[in-house]
């Protein structure tokens, strides 16, 4: 028989407060977070769903943890992390926000208006050192030039399994749209082309990927 696995998954953006009525963000729409964790529900993995503001409906079996920032989503997966035996972080995560957040709308004046940014935590990039994890780990790198350079710099900075390249360039595939395209990089094997597809199919072969290195390390609940 084949074993269960918990996976932990995070999609969506996040939101970054400027002041109570406005918030930087960017135009994930969470489809391939949430493609994932269905597709890993419904191979029978126990799966854990943290997500940003989005308006899509939780899959059927999956735990979901809404978040709305992005420090509030480095807390989430910091409490997931060590009970998860493979994670599969597809959020598109906000790298700055404002340095401070004010307690009222802020009213417009003549001049122009500077706002100052600090930021976030790399969720990804904490997973191997903060917090400990040993499962296995995949990323996502939406990049819009030198696509497979730059994720292969991603994959081996934050020490990943595997990392899935997004060229977000074009409008048929990446954010907002029901296809993808991807190519799956590894730190020790050949870039794996995952074609034009539904995220329904490419999320498949990703958690296939997945649970297959899972296994072959002997993770899971017996
Ligand atoms: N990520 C994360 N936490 C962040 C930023 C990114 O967990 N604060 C994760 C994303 O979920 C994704 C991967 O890191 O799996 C790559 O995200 P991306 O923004 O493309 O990478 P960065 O390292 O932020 O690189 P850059 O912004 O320089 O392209």
């Amino acid at each position: 028989m084949t074993r269960t696995l918990r996976f932990l998954i995070t999609a969506g953006p996040t939101r970054e407060a400027i002041d109570p009525v406005r918030f930087l963000s960017n135009r994930s729409s969470g489809k391939m977070g949430f493609a994932l964790a269905q597709a890993a529900a419904e191979a029978g993995h126990e799966v854990t769903l943290i997500a940003g503001p989005v308006s899509l409906a939780t899959p059927e079996g999956v735990r979901r943890v809404d978040v709305v920032s992005a420090q509030e989503m480095y807390e989430a997966v910091a409490d997931a992390a060590p009970a998860s035996d493979a994670a599969i972080l597809a959020a598109a995560v906000a790298d700055y926000r404002p340095a401070s957040t004010a307690l009222h709308k802020i009213k417009k004046s003549s001049g122009p208006v500077t706002l100052e940014l600090e930021r976030t935590r790399d969720i990804l990039g904490s997973m191997r050192g903060e917090f400990g994890y040993r499962g296995v780990l995949a990323g996502f790198a939406a990049e819009t030039e030198s696509v497979l350079a730059n994720a292969l710099g991603k994959l081996e900075r934050k020490g990943c399994d595997f990392l899935v390249a997004n060229d977000v360039s074009g409008t048929a595939t990446g954010f907002d749209s029901e296809d993808n395209e991807v190519t799956v990089l590894f730190p020790d094997r050949e870039p794996l082309p995952l074609p034009r597809a539904s995220k329904r199919e490419i999320a498949r072969e990703l958690v296939r990927l997945a649970a297959g290195m899972a296994r072959a390390r002997g993770e899971g609940m017996g």
